[in-house]
């Protein structure tokens, strides 16, 4: 593999089964990191199947999954990962500060110095804007702060790329923007891609560079100028969608009629 091949993540025909299911096939594409992409499909239609795919938690059916240009399961702490249901029983008495250091996985946490260890910890709770907020317990925070401080976790083997499973499913429209401009963020000033499963595009289509859309069976990739359009979208949700480009030139999905 070269070198020039490696700071990608990608798909050679693959296919994703469950037990005796094919969730979805012909997945081929390359998506350049840093970058940011939705991952958009219907429920069940395979967005975390193709998550636990590129962690190496699934293997392929068939075809080729390479991140960074190795198999996945080598290559899985140059990825974060933000679950859906990120919260962890019993966590809720943790502060910030513990929480997030338990994030750092491997024997890496021996040999480092506690030093580099809290400038390391102190770093991802300043990337994701919760300084100040170390010594507060999980259960004092809002939900999206807790979704902060799980990002902070996903930081602290300083990953390439965040997988985010739903991340904007229970936030309001206020912190929905807000994590749009964290994850736009974390990609300018510390060239750290995302890969984002949402069901609505509007708060991060600002900052998105392209789309994994599960369609009919199959996985597709295109850049976001050409995945955020009427017909496509209006297929892929069963209902009719508009989409809208103002004067400033800004973009934004919404959904006009019901399903037939
Ligand atoms: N561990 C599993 N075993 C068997 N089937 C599964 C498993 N996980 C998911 N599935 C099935 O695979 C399909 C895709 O699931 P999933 O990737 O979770 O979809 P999405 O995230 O798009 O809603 C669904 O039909 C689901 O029921
Ligand atoms: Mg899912």
């Amino acid at each position: 593999m070269t070198s020039s091949a490696a700071a990608t993540i990608a798909l050679t025909d693959v296919a994703a089964r469950r037990g005796n299911t094919t969730i979805w096939d012909q997945g081929s594409f390359d998506i350049p990191q840093p970058s940011i992409t939705a991952v958009i499909g219907p429920n069940g239609s395979g967005k975390s199947t193709l998550l636990h795919l590129l962690l190496g938690l699934l293997e392929p059916y068939s075809g080729t999954v390479e991140v960074f240009g190795s198999e996945p399961r080598e290559a899985s702490e140059q990825l974060g990962f933000v679950p859906q249901s990120y919260h962890v029983p019993g966590s809720d008495y943790l502060t910030v500060l513990e929480y997030v250091r338990l994030g750092k996985i491997g024997n890496q946490f021996f040999w480092r110095s506690p030093k580099g260890m809290d400038q390391q910890v102190a770093d991802a709770i300043e990337a994701v804007g919760l300084a100040g907020y170390e010594r507060r317990r999980l259960r004092h925070l809002s939900g999206g702060e807790q979704q902060r401080a799980a990002i902070a976790q996903s930081l602290m083997n300083q990953p390439k790329t965040l997988l985010m499973d739903e991340p904007f499913a229970s936030l309001d429209v206020r912190h929905q923007q807000r994590l749009a401009e964290l994850i736009h963020g974390l990609r300018m000033d510390h060239s750290i891609g995302s890969l984002v499963v949402v069901h609505d595009l509007n708060p991060i289509l600002p900052y998105l560079d392209g789309v994994i859309y599960l369609l009919d069976g199959h996985a597709h990739y295109a850049p976001t100028s050409e995945a955020v359009d009427e017909d496509l979208l209006t297929h892929l949700y069963g209902c009719p969608v508009q989409v809208t480009r103002t004067a400033q030139g800004d973009i934004f999905t919404r959904v006009t009629g019901h399903a037939p």
